[in-house]
């Protein structure tokens, strides 16, 4: 029997796994100049954390959880993002005390949804995400959206559209519920059977689905922008004026409204423009969630994030043919003729690695040009060729591949001797 990848994911092989480190690095050392934390939250949480912190009416909760028992018999589910989890931390570990306010916290890791897989849909994906925890005040919105598109550009997306809403608090949201009860409720049997369930539980959910896109009740549904009160206009007001300050254009579009439920004000998602995405052009998706840590047991907490994904990303970098990785080399390969010369390789690998080299040497007891035709290929800046009469005199002989040059110099200078080599000129400093 063969044995086959889970459909839905993917191994992520040498040649693809310096982007993800690229990328890693560069969402680290991002959010280490925000003043973002990083935080990391067990794969799997109990299934109602989710069914209360993302929504029981969305798709996630609906049909796309990983779930399962235990052998304790309890309800697991693997998780299918991000913002769930580090509430949870946020309450259970009192964060609400902690003396740096608001708690910025971020995260990378996989997350896992039952989704119809295809190019940039997957069923495990990487998330790289942010949380905001303990502040309302409109700059910090305009924070994260900042640091999202910021990550982009730096690693050479362009293109990117920002698309913004506002959801509105919770006297403007049920407003508009009202009004969007009162718009499909004649009409509801014309709509599938999720929106006829979505009407009353969360009339909001019916704008997002993909089944009634069409109907032509969805072109004049109430806008939610219609139905701000004055707070909620106003903090939408502030948050564009940041955006503007830091000269990060934007869309407002009054038809996001996100797929998870716990969103109110800010809403936003970010959009690639350009051939090659087939139907999936948001890269990254957020906003504010005042009343989750609330719902999820702890005091009542303003909260903002976003997540996005790093296999979107890659799909983006390669439709622009953007190319993170430089040429990979080794600075130098070891090779030996002879098996007293073989048999001194170990230690002479063993001093340049601990010295700071990428250093490697031939396994297969090949034959000297098969050697240096092994050292040519992992392109290495250079090589040292050890052979039997070499050794009895306490010399190597170091070739730098990029000039030709070759000299014989003494084992115990070999260190030194590539240091300089590998620094000199026509070759990168270390
Ligand atoms: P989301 O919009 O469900 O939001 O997902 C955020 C991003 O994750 C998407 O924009 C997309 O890049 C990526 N993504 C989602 N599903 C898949 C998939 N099946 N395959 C590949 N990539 C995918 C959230 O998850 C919220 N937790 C974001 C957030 C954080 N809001 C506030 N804080």
């Amino acid at each position: 029997m063969a044995f086959t990848i889970p459909r839905g994911t993917q191994d992520i092989l040498p040649g693809d796994s310096e982007k993800w480190q690229i990328i890693e690095a560069k969402a680290h050392d991002l959010c280490r100049r925000y003043n973002y934390k990083e935080i990391r939250t067990p794969v799997f949480e109990q299934t109602e954390l989710f069914a209360r912190g993302v929504g029981d009416t969305t798709d996630i909760v609906q049909k796309e959880m990983y779930e399962f028992k235990d052998r304790g018999g309890r309800s697991l589910t693997l998780r299918p993002e991000g913002t769930a989890p580090v509430v949870r931390s946020y309450v259970e570990e009192k964060m609400h005390g902690w003396v740096n306010q608001p708690v910025k916290l971020y995260y990378t890791g996989p997350m896992f949804r039952y989704e119809r897989p295809q190019s940039g849909r997957m069923r495990q994906f990487v998330q790289f995400g942010v949380e905001a925890l303990g502040s309302a005040d409109p700059a910090v919105d305009a924070e994260v959206i900042a640091l999202a598109m910021e990550f982009y550009k730096e690693l050479g997306l362009s293109n990117l559209k920002l698309i913004i809403n506002s959801l509105g608090d919770k006297e403007s949201r049920e407003a508009h519920r009202q009004a969007l009860i009162a718009h499909f409720e004649p009409r509801i049997e014309e709509f599938c059977s999720d929106c006829q369930e979505r009407l009353e539980k969360n009339p909001l959910r019916i704008l997002d689905c993909k089944v009634d896109r069409e109907h032509e009740l969805m072109n004049d549904a109430p806008s939610i922008l219609e139905y701000l009160n004055e707070d909620s206009k106003a903090y939408f007001a502030e948050v564009q004026e940041f955006l503007e300050a830091m000269g990060i254009s934007y869309e407002v579009d009054a038809t996001l409204v996100r797929g998870l439920d716990y969103y109110n004000n800010t809403a936003f998602e970010i959009m690639i423009d350009g051939e090659g995405f087939g139907a999936i052009t948001t890269l990254a998706g957020g906003g504010r969630y005042n009343g989750l840590v609330e719902d999820i047991g702890g005091p009542e907490t303003p909260g903002i994030g976003f997540a996005l994904s790093i296999e979107r990303l890659l799909m983006a970098l390669d439709v622009q043919g953007v190319d993170l990785v430089e040429d990979q080399h080794l600075d130098v390969f070891l090779i030996t003729m002879g098996n007293r010369a073989k048999k001194k390789a170990p230690e002479i690998l063993h001093t340049l690695r601990r010295e700071g080299l990428a250093a490697d040497a031939d396994y297969l007891g090949r034959k000297m040009k098969a050697q240096m035709k092994s050292a040519n290929r992992q392109r290495a800046k250079s090589v040292l060729i050890l052979g039997e009469d070499e050794l009895e005199e306490g010399k190597v002989n170091i070739k730098n591949m990029e000039t030709g040059e070759q000299i014989l110099i003494a084992l115990e200078d070999i260190t030194a001797e590539l240091k300089k080599l590998l620094s000199g000129k026509g070759v990168e400093k270390l």
